[in-house]
């Protein structure tokens, strides 16, 4: 029975009761017993580690690891039958909660294995629409509240918990536990993908003054999101996708409307105090029991370059990037890869910024949906190759890692709330594209020429979204050409996405292929960290450019924040089965002493959110 021998228990320092005082005896019994009633699927797993000679029995009457087709036990208690058709297996054992985990597929590296860009192809999906809700991809959950005895003009999630009221956390609550649960994470894995991005807002932290948004509640769904992650052999990029004050006005920052992040009276206020989740996003992922599965944060979504301007966003990021390496140290495997947006000025406009730095990461959301481009469908479906893959493989060899954080089938805007609560755009056949249960072979055909040259364009990259919820209205779902799992079932979607590899090139009848050499510092290799010191000072924060335009006094006069407050700490899950695993205690750097941005005392502060062109105080209040 060598599979015994070799166990699967993590480190020891994450193990505060060993196993050692078991009797040999009993060992061999159990060995023996479990031995007969476990089929072999299902045991656990070989593997060969260090801590060999401490076999974790735990619960041998239970599989922790299985293959296609094995029974396996969620985290609510049901079961389901393991579907992998490409050589996965899932991991978990509830007494040993942070063992290395699942294999998305015989070609993905399991969960603990190290990650290697430019060998590893992360292809994936967002989780949108889950822990930051928007209408179009949860138009039900919307829907109800449209009308409602609040009052309130429902817009963006903010307003939406104004009109729900006291039945807000009820509401999120059900949201949050049946809109992705663990077997979408299972389905992911089977679909042929390896990660997830999974967009987060601020207040999965905290939230202060008036903000409506239920503080905290959605990191409790985060957590499971690791767990299930590890579990099935999925790494996760985190992406801080609403920020304080808002960073693009957009619905999904949480609040429809002005951007008062970098921008306006209150830009820096609302930076810092950004700083300050950013550290403590980092804190929690960098702690050994959660690196492996989530080793990617991006910092600022979407952020709303033309408004904001470029020496404000870059002055922002130099400082995220100092912020964030401050916690986790230089080189690799030191915390997260830092993932940067691009402002939609495609990854080239990006070459050469913050050289040096530490694993610092591009991504680029490339949608032709947005383009206003009526070309025919055969058109369209050649425009990823042709707009994007050779300056995608360029920046790999130029930047650094390059993802596509999102990107869709979608070759027209069509879609329910697509544009909000607007009507569907002129120009374009919706009724027709809207219709997906009555399209015909030859669109589907097409539609999967859109995703190949998409997925082979941007090679690193998560589709958006997993799923689009069903609309009370119509009675079925919409925009399904953001719809991942759908277009999987109806063939829009390949089966397996690795028939994406070589589409530009015959598409293009020409490849440039990247070949696997990033710039060293790119991936936390010679030199990563030693920033070039012009860029260091060309993007010093605060910048001393901001708009609507204030002069540089007036910048040195802005409300800001001080870092006198105590920092706040993202809570560790708790495992039932293993009351006693150490889970970390939420801050892997103790030694990096910065505190958390608070109001200083006696200065009065314009409101976080509607700023823009707030008087700015004559002079610096301190
Ligand atoms: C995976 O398991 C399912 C269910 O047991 C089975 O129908 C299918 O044929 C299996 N596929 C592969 C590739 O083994
Ligand atoms: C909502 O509007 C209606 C009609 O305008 C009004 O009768 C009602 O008092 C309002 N309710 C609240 C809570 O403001
Ligand atoms: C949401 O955002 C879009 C732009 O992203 C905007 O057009 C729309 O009006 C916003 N509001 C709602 C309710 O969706
Ligand atoms: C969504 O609508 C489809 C009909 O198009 C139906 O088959 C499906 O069960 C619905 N899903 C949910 C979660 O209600
Ligand atoms: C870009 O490089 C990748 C290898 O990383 C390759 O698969 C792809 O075909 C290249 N794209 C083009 C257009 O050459």
């Amino acid at each position: 029975m060598p599979i015994y021998m070799q166990s699967r228990s993590p480190p020891k320092h994450f193990r505060r009761h060993g196993r050692r005082n078991c009797l040999i005896g009993i060992v061999v019994l159990i060995v023996v017993a479990a031995a007969i009633t476990v089929p072999l699927l299902l045991t656990k797993r070989s593997r060969s580690r260090e801590s060999d000679t401490d076999p974790d029995l735990g619960t041998t009457d239970r599989a922790i690891l299985g293959h296609n087709g094995s029974e396996l036990t969620l985290g609510d208690g049901t079961s389901m039958i393991y579907v992998n058709p490409f050589g996965g297996s899932w991991a978990y054992d509830p007494t040993d909660p942070f063992a290395p985990g699942g294999q998305a597929q015989e070609w993905s590296k399991r969960v603990g294995e190290n990650w290697v860009w430019g060998e590893d192809v992360a292809r994936g999906v967002n989780l949108g629409g889950w822990l930051v809700t928007e209408p179009f991809i949860v138009p039900a959950l919307y829907e109800k509240w449209l009308t409602n005895s609040n009052n309130i003009t429902v817009s963006d999630e903010w307003t939406l918990i104004l009109a729900m009221g006291d039945e807000a956390e009820s509401e999120f609550e059900k949201h949050y536990s049946t809109f992705i649960t663990e077997a979408d994470f299972a389905e992911i894995a089977a679909a042929g993908l390896n990660w997830v991005r999974i967009p987060v807002p601020f207040w999965a932290i905290e939230t202060r003054g008036d903000e409506p948004f239920l503080a905290g509640a959605c990191w409790n769904y985060f957590l499971k999101g690791i767990n299930w992650a590890r579990k099935y052999g999925l790494r996760i990029f985190l992406d801080l996708h609403s920020l304080p004050g808002s960073q693009n006005g957009w619905n999904h920052s949480g609040k429809f409307g002005s951007v008062n992040f970098m921008h306006g009276t209150m830009g820096i206020a609302n930076a810092q105090r950004t700083l300050t989740y950013l550290k403590i996003i980092t804190q929690f992922i960098s702690q050994e029991q959660y690196r492996d599965v989530v080793p990617m944060l991006g910092i600022v979504n979407e952020i709303l370059f033309g408004t904001v301007g470029p020496v404000p966003t870059q002055s922002f990021y130099h400082a995220a990037y100092q912020a964030i390496r401050e916690v986790t140290g230089l080189g690799a495997g030191k915390g997260p890869y830092i993932v940067i947006h691009d402002g939609f000025q495609g990854p080239l406009h990006w070459e050469g910024f913050l050289a040096g730095s530490d694993r610092v990461a591009i991504d680029q959301h490339p949608y032709l949906a947005f383009m206003d481009d009526h070309s025919p469908p055969e058109i369209m479906a050649r425009k990823p190759c042709e707009l994007w893959a050779t300056g995608t493989n360029r920046s790999q060899s130029a930047f650094g890692v390059t993802l596509a954080g999102e990107f869709s089938s979608a070759i027209n805007n069509c879609g329910h709330w697509l544009n909000g609560f607007n009507p569907e755009p002129a120009g374009y056949d919706c009724a027709f594209w809207n219709a997906w249960e009555t399209y015909d072979q030859r669109t589907i055909d097409i539609l999967k020429q859109v995703s190949l040259a998409h997925m082979d364009a941007l090679t690193n990259y998560f589709f958006w979204t997993w799923k689009i919820d069903n609309s009370t209205v119509l009675g079925t779902s919409s925009s399904p050409m953001w719809n991942y799992k759908l277009g999987l079932e109806r063939g829009w979607i390949p089966k397996d996405p690795r028939e994406a590899v070589g589409h530009c090139a015959s598409v293009l009848e020409s490849s440039q292929p990247f070949d696997g050499r990033f710039p060293t510092t790119a991936t936390g290799g010679a030199g990563a960290g030693m920033l070039d010191p012009t860029q260091a000072v060309l993007h010093a924060f605060p910048p001393n450019v901001m708009e609507p335009s204030l002069s540089d006094s007036q910048i040195g006069f802005l409300p800001a924040y001080t870092p006198t407050g105590s920092m706040k700490t993202l809570p560790v899950p708790t495992f039932t089965e293993a009351p006693d695993i150490d889970a970390g205690n939420g801050w892997t750097n103790s030694e990096d002493s910065q505190l958390a941005y608070v109001e200083i005392a006696g200065c009065g502060y314009p409101n976080n959110w509607d700023a823009v062109n707030a008087p700015v105080p004559t002079s610096r209040c301190i």
